[in-house]
């Protein structure tokens, strides 16, 4: 007999912590598929009325999940996506720093500076984000960033869950690429997306958890402590406990 520990009421469980968020629930079926040795499936159901009377009936492909060998691979496919939110933005904006560094910052998406540039964190932000960074000992030189989002979304709204979803497979990529010792995650969209929760950052921030087995640290967004000063000695507070995870 077929034995799993796998439930129906598991897998309704998961699917609803997605939040209707379809592309990634048709990831992680595509995973299932996988997982079940099932490598090519009908999308159109009279295809399966026609196989089941034994006539020809085209399948579909499962496609495999995105694995990139090297960083410059997955730079070019990040270049060369194409994405509604591209054809709004002036650059896409991958990453800055050293990629051997043992601390990657994931952020939410470029601002007007960053996207005029093609560099993460390059404006107001950035600036608070360096002297944050230097108060614990560490430059510019020392970390490695990137955001959650490729492209600039129009007058910097926040990211829509569709986009996330669209970019997520990427990120997930880029932090097992670079496998960095830390991984610092700024503000409530990074937060909820890396670390698939719908918690607030006000809950999240501080504690430490884990992404793909790296030790992971939220904290507030700079853009938001730049609103919110008298919130900078708590997230100093976060800079310290990255710090001492970096020395473990
Ligand atoms: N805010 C972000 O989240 N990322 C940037 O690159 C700039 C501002």
């Amino acid at each position: 007999m077929f034995k799993t520990k796998f439930t129906f009421a598991r897998a309704r469980a998961i699917i609803l912590s997605m939040n209707g968020n379809l592309l990634q629930i048709e990831r992680l079926i595509t995973r299932w598929y996988k997982a079940f040795g099932i490598d090519h499936v009908f999308h159109d159901p009279s295809c399966i009325k026609k196989s089941a009377r034994g006539q020809d009936a085209p399948a579909v492909k499962v496609e495999d999940e995105l694995r990139f060998s090297s960083l410059d691979e997955l730079r070019h496919a990040v270049f060369n996506l194409d994405h509604p939110l591209k054809r709004t933005a002036r650059n896409t904006v991958f990453s800055d720093g050293d990629p051997s560094s043992d601390v990657m910052i994931i952020g939410e998406a470029p601002g007007q500076e960053e996207d005029e540039q093609g560099k993460p964190f390059v404006g107001q932000s950035g600036k608070l984000l360096n002297s944050m960074l230097a108060s614990v000992g560490l430059s510019r030189d020392d970390v490695y960033i990137s955001n959650i989002l490729f492209w600039r979304p129009p007058g910097n709204r926040t990211p829509s869950v569709e986009e996330i979803a669209f970019c997520m497979p990427y990120v997930e990529q880029h932090v097992k690429l670079v496998k960095p010792k830390v991984l610092l995650l700024l503000g409530g969209v990074a937060v909820k997306s890396i670390l698939n929760t719908s918690e607030s950052i006000s809950r999240l921030r501080g504690s430490k958890s884990k992404y793909l087995g790296i030790d992971t640290i939220a904290t507030f967004h700079p853009a938001y402590l730049l609103r919110s000063p008298n919130q900078k000695a708590v997230a100093f507070r976060d800079f310290i406990s990255l710090k001492k995870l970096l020395s473990r």
